[in-house]
């Protein structure tokens, strides 16, 4: 691809943007010699003020999603990828969140501009186990572990039993849940129709990649092996 589509592609500007930095020899090899348009180089050759590219399409993020940020583009408030460079909102193709996190809950969000990627994780025929944890409003009763795992509990307004999911209760009114869907507000509605409330919710993993400790607020690029470890035989 020509080097000012390709940087332009991931962000660093318009074309015209590009091409005045590449005019002002912002734009190098690693060696430090100034590049030109036409020049053929390979991506991890390309230094922007001296730092090496973003890396290119089949980009996967993982964010430390915090609390009160929205999964979205456009919506009132903070967005999620006001956490990111900016540039990376500008980049073709664009990088998508592998579905979405409610404002109120943190943890574990992938994004990426990898279509196919995004569609094997939120498929619902991947049946991917998703873990959270909860703190809840009141002690559990202890019918609740028996209604998940049933696979016949119907949320309201819906019709379709919910797949069965795992309880594991930490204490009184802290537990860690592990649902294979993805349906809206799921974990909340899962406890409002066994009597209790969500106060804080925190996803810890999907499939077999879990998000360790990085702090709220924080992302990192996955390494070429991670994606994999998402469908693994550990999840
Ligand atoms: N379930 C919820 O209720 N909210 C989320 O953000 C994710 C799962």
């Amino acid at each position: 691809m020509k080097l000012v589509r390709h940087l332009a592609n991931l962000g660093y500007g318009s074309r015209r943007q590009v091409t005045a930095m590449l005019h002002d020899g912002r734009v190098t090899r690693a060696d430090g010699t100034p590049l030109y348009p036409e020049d053929p180089v390979g991506h991890d050759e390309i230094r922007i003020d001296d730092q090496p590219l973003d890396p290119p399409s089949g980009l996967v993020l993982m964010l430390h999603k915090p609390v009160g940020y929205t999964c979205s583009t456009r919506d009132t408030g903070r967005l999620i990828y006001e956490l990111l460079p900016s540039r990376f909102a500008a980049r073709k193709p664009m990088l998508s969140t592998v579905g979405r996190l409610d404002r109120e809950t943190s943890g574990l969000l992938l994004l990426t501009d990898d279509g196919q990627l995004l569609h094997r994780i939120i498929s619902p025929k991947s049946h991917l186990p998703k873990v959270y944890e909860a703190e809840l409003a009141a002690d559990l009763q202890g019918h609740e572990a028996g209604l998940f795992a049933s696979g016949t509990l119907v949320l309201e307004t819906e019709t379709t039993p919910l797949a069965p999911a795992g309880l594991e209760v930490l204490a009184p009114r802290r537990v860690r849940l592990t649902v294979t869907e993805g349906r809206y507000h799921q974990v909340r509605r899962m406890f409002a129709a066994a009597g209790n409330h969500v106060i804080t919710l925190h996803r810890q993993k999907i499939g077999g990649l879990e998000l360790g400790n990085l702090p709220a607020g924080q992302w990192r690029v996955l390494q070429a092996s991670e994606p994999a470890e998402i469908f693994g035989s550990s999840c």
